[in-house]
């Protein structure tokens, strides 16, 4: 008998196709409170799951007694409680790598865009205000030549340092849990405390993992010591950011502005009063989406699930207690 796998999100038909060779499966495009309780019914005997975002914690884990394998269509995992799966013997995996350079090529575009204002004059110009020779008061400032700072030297991190360092002649200075010899070796990235780069950096960029550690990251203490012509930018997670503290670091003057694909929550709540900022350029959450790479994010997370429901160890077996026992 196949092994039933619970799909919900909408999914390349190819990559379907693919699951579909060795497992039944049940098929949601998403999840909303109408297909909720048919979810919950479905679980009962679901042995995978292949989706992103939706929160695998306890009480779910509950409700599903069968359940073997959580296949996240994702890199970031702070949607699983991998203690509880830990505890039920059930596995988890993630989607590194191939979204690494998609992921840089954003950060370098809300880089360029917040630097160089470029929503702001977009708007300026489909909104016929370009009737005169542009002024002072428009000008943004370089990207090229200047100190980037990325807390969090993992392999989006070191995409970005290659582009910083060969497109961009930057300076760049990093802070990471391990020292990254790739990128101090061959794109001249120096390591440094937190408080280094945010003291010396022009752009400081946030990539880091949520973690408890890395929650709320960034606060009030660290935006006061950013300087106050940096530029902000943060396409890890909305929660490794203190948002009322950017808010106030905004309104004060005390950075020059931010570019963010992230928020908390998400989607970002209207009244957000980052959305009424023109130094603020904001993205919804769109670091890997480009056909390609959802693509090869959504096979990579099709090949963890099939493999690990053959009883083998998944490509990509998130490091947790379950998988070094
Ligand atoms: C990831 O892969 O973690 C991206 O942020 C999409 O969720």
């Amino acid at each position: 008998m196949k092994p039933k796998v619970i799909v919900y999100k909408k999914v390349n038909q190819k990559v379907l196709e693919y699951i579909k060779q060795t497992c039944e499966v049940v098929y949601f495009e998403e999840l909303d409170s109408q297909n909720d309780s048919e979810f919950l019914h479905e679980l009962k005997d679901a042995h995978g799951l292949f989706g992103v975002g939706l929160g695998i914690d306890k009480k779910l884990l509950d409700q599903a007694p069968q359940l073997k394998i959580v296949s996240n269509v994702a890199v970031g995992y702070d949607n699983l409680d991998l203690l509880e799966l830990s505890k039920r013997g059930i596995m988890a995996t993630n989607t590194p790598e191939v979204l690494n350079e998609t992921v840089a090529d954003t950060v370098m575009g809300l880089i360029i865009a917040t630097a160089r204002r470029m929503p702001e004059l977009d708007y300026w110009v489909k909104n016929g205000q370009w009737d005169s020779m542009l002024e002072e008061k428009w000008f943004g400032v370089d990207v090229h030549h200047k100190v980037l700072g990325i807390i969090g030297m993992g392999g989006i991190g070191t995409a970005i340092a290659k582009r910083a360092h060969f497109g961009f002649n930057m300076d760049i200075l990093y802070h990471n849990r391990s020292r990254n010899h790739e990128a101090e070796q061959t794109y001249g990235a120096t390591y440094c405390s937190l408080e280094e780069l945010l003291n010396q950096s022009d752009f400081v960029c946030l990539m880091t993992p949520l973690t408890p550690e890395t929650e709320k990251l960034m606060g009030l203490r660290e935006f006061e010591q950013m300087k106050q012509s940096a530029i902000f930018i943060n396409a890890s997670r909305g929660k490794t950011v203190d948002e009322e503290a950017l808010i106030q670091a905004l309104q004060k003057g005390e950075i020059l502005a931010a570019g963010l694909d992230v928020f908390d929550p998400e989607p970002v709540q209207k009244d957000n009063p980052l959305l009424s900022m023109k130094n603020v350029v904001t993205l919804p959450h769109i670091g890997s989406a480009t056909m390609e790479t959802r693509f090869n994010m959504a096979m990579l997370a099709a090949e963890n699930l099939v493999v690990g429901l053959k009883g083998d160890v998944p490509p990509n077996l998130i490091k947790s207690e379950v998988n070094t026992k």
